[in-house]
């Protein structure tokens, strides 16, 4: 008995291990996420109930079957009385528990969808295969947009306008929120809250195209101070790094912004403060001079099928490009 209890504690052991990190459901860190994590737990606690149930009774029944078939065509009235209380009061029972479970999960919708007004408003806009994110305000001068990480003050709640510009996506940061589709020519609305400070993953959820699962996102929560000092820092104009020369003159311009400078392309992301970001490529390599270079010398090895083509750049002028990118802090 005892390697059998050892054997189960390893098994559980194994199978929490899973449940916890920067990217699981079963780890709310946020009320929305905990809406959901609740609801999940009531569901398996009701189910699992209800399965061993069928299982003891099943198995008693069996253990107690009697040899050889009754005559059909000898009744006993007290017997059938008593299946029919039985069966009625186990129907009952059914629709008393799924009713209920119906508005267990009426009520974590309302928690989930239940948005108000709040100082922070995002616009988030899908692409394949990144993030566009814009950090709207009724002062202009104090609206910018970023790409792939958002960063958000922790303990607060922030308005999310979800959009694409091409396919289906879906945002899913699971530890905060629950999935919310981005669709083309419709604008959806959700709130997310981080309790407390920490960095969440995030990925796109809704088979977009080849490069789904290279569709990462970040969601950093800060205390609020960090948080403004990281906001004015992005809507500052960048401390220009000291040869833009190369990239000026490369077709990287006709997709990427960087703002203060002739490159105002909107196809791909804004590169103003790439170089203050932890990942690139949406989550796809950590955020390194050799990855950038990697990237730009050949996106398509990193991530077949993405839209960034392959750009003419004789080899000593990789390093430094890389550099420069780096640099945008
Ligand atoms: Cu975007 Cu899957």
């Amino acid at each position: 008995m005892r390697w059998c209890r050892a054997l189960a504690a390893i098994f559980v052991a194994a199978a929490l291990a899973g449940c916890q990190g920067w990217q699981s459901a079963l780890d709310p860190r946020g009320p929305k996420a905990g809406a959901i994590a609740d609801l999940f737990w009531i569901f398996l606690g009701v189910c699992t109930v209800l399965w061993a149930l069928v299982v003891i009774f099943l198995s008693v029944a069996i253990w107690r079957r009697r040899g050889g078939r009754p005559d059909p065509l000898v009744t006993n009235t007290a017997q059938e009385q008593r299946i029919t209380i039985v069966v009625g009061t186990l129907v009952g029972l059914t629709a008393i528990t799924l009713v209920t479970l119906t508005a267990f999960s009426y009520a974590g919708q309302r928690r989930l969808f239940d948005t108000h007004e709040g100082r922070i408003t995002l616009k988030i806009t899908g692409h394949q295969f990144w993030w566009e994110v814009n950090y709207e305000d009724p002062d202009p001068q104090r609206s910018f947009m970023t790409a792939n990480e958002i960063h958000i003050p922790a303990g607060e709640p922030v308005r999310i306008k979800l959009e694409s510009s091409d396919v289906i996506h879906s945002f899913w940061v699971p530890s905060l929120m629950g999935k919310q589709d981005l669709i083309p020519g419709r604008q959806n609305l959700i709130q997310i809250q981080a309790d407390r400070e920490g960095v969440y993953r995030g990925q796109c959820a809704e088979f977009c195209g080849w490069q789904h699962a290279h569709m990462g996102i970040l969601v950093i929560a800060h205390p609020k101070d960090e948080f403004e000092a990281w906001r004015n820092q992005q809507i500052s104009a960048r401390q220009p790094p000291e040869d833009e020369r190369i990239f000026l003159s490369k077709p990287c311009i006709m997709c990427h912004t960087v703002r203060g400078t002739s490159a105002g392309g909107t196809v791909g992301p804004d590169l103003t403060h790439i170089g203050s970001r932890q990942y690139i490529a949406a989550g796809t390599l950590p955020m390194s001079r050799g990855n950038l270079a990697a990237w730009i010398v050949d996106p398509q090895r990193i991530k077949p099928g993405v839209n960034m083509p392959l750009i003419k750049l004789d080899s000593e002028e990789v390093q430094p490009l890389a550099r420069y990118l780096e640099g945008l802090k």
